[in-house]
């Protein structure tokens, strides 16, 4: 698909960045439109124009969707504790600036769009493992944010014939093993970050949320897939709308629970030495078990996950490039 224009909203992300470079080796025509609230300049790249604005700004959305022919929609506020003490923020950030995406891709005649969903939006999960027909019951902010956004996509599909892939992901971890995303998030909130940040001195120690939950080590098991997998899920995703494919919602998983230990164990043995952990009570609002059913996403776009070892996702994410 050479020469299409895609717009990127989030692109000096963590996984916007790795999209982004997925999208420039596949020869696309890339505009990153980041208001770099956390997006970070060494996750630009020099071949992807750049603008740096906000979802909220609608002006500066309409002269950014000139001549796109995909829309794909990272930006948002994405840290699932601070949902749930400043919901005005995500309100208006994650809601309001999808109100505005869509708009303005209905004023511009823009159908296709990609959505950076997550599994979030199914809650607790009542089963294991979670396919797409899991009943969606967020239990915080953030979540609610994706599902309703969500169903703004259904309905801007059926009233304006805008095509729409929304991704669930799990766990997103890891880097390209080529080193070509460096950014590092600030004042992360998920486990694998702050082990890097504990290896790299930076933390005093890992406080690993509970050990006494019904799993085989006590700990929480989650579905960690690796970030190159979700970039390539987002392409072919991205080439099945272009192609005239429906409006699709699928999860983007290994389809494998790894536990918090188990992570631990891989960093331990990438770096030839033990981590300080502190062992403490269970994080509220974590469920215990939580992977994918991503045979929808097999079936529909071809994808298949290629990092499925934990050793390797953990080994890219604490390599130092
Ligand atoms: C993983 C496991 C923690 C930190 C969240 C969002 C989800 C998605 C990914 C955006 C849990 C344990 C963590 C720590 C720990 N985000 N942990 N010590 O909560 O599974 O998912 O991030 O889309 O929507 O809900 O990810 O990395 O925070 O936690 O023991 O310092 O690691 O208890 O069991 P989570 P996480």
């Amino acid at each position: 698909m050479e020469n299409k224009k895609i717009l990127v909203l989030g692109g000096a992300g963590y996984i916007g960045a790795h999209v982004v470079s997925e999208l420039l080796k596949k020869q696309y025509k890339v505009l990153v439109y980041d208001n770099m609230s956390t997006g970070q300049k060494e996750n630009l790249f020099d071949k992807a124009e750049f603008i740096n604005a906000d979802i909220l700004d609608v002006s500066a959305l309409e002269k950014a969707m000139d001549g796109v022919d995909a829309v794909i929609f990272f930006a948002g506020k994405k840290a699932v504790g601070e949902s749930m003490l400043n919901p005005e923020l995500y309100a208006r950030n994650n809601l309001v600036g999808a109100v505005n995406v869509l708009n303005t891709m209905c004023a511009k005649g823009i159908k296709n769009i990609i959505f950076s969903s997550s599994a979030a939006v199914y809650g607790i999960p009542q089963y294991v493992p979670v396919d797409e027909k899991h009943p969606l019951n967020p239990i915080n902010f953030y979540g609610f944010t994706k599902l309703e956004t969500e169903r703004l996509l259904e309905w801007y599909d059926k009233l304006k014939g805008i095509k729409y892939a929304a991704l669930r992901y799990f766990n997103a971890a890891g880097y390209d093993p080529d080193g070509r995303v460096k950014g590092r998030e600030q004042n992360p909130q998920n486990l694998l970050p702050i082990i890097a940040e504990v290896a790299d001195g930076k933390r005093k120690c890992l406080q690993v949320f509970g050990t006494d939950y019904d799993t085989p080590d006590g700990t929480c098991l989650r579905d960690y897939i690796h970030v190159n997998d979700l970039a390539t899920a987002h392409v072919l995703a991205l080439e099945a709308l272009l192609d005239g494919h429906d409006s699709m919602t699928l999860n983007l998983g290994t389809g494998k629970g790894v536990s918090v230990k188990e992570i631990v164990a891989a960093a331990e043995k990438f770096l030839g030495r033990k981590l300080p952990v502190e062992y403490a009570p269970r994080r509220p609002g974590d469920p215990a078990i939580l992977y994918a059913k991503a045979d929808r996403a097999k079936q529909v776009l071809g994808w298949q996950p290629k990092f499925v070892n934990v050793d390797e996702v953990v080994s890219s994410f604490l390599k130092k490039h």
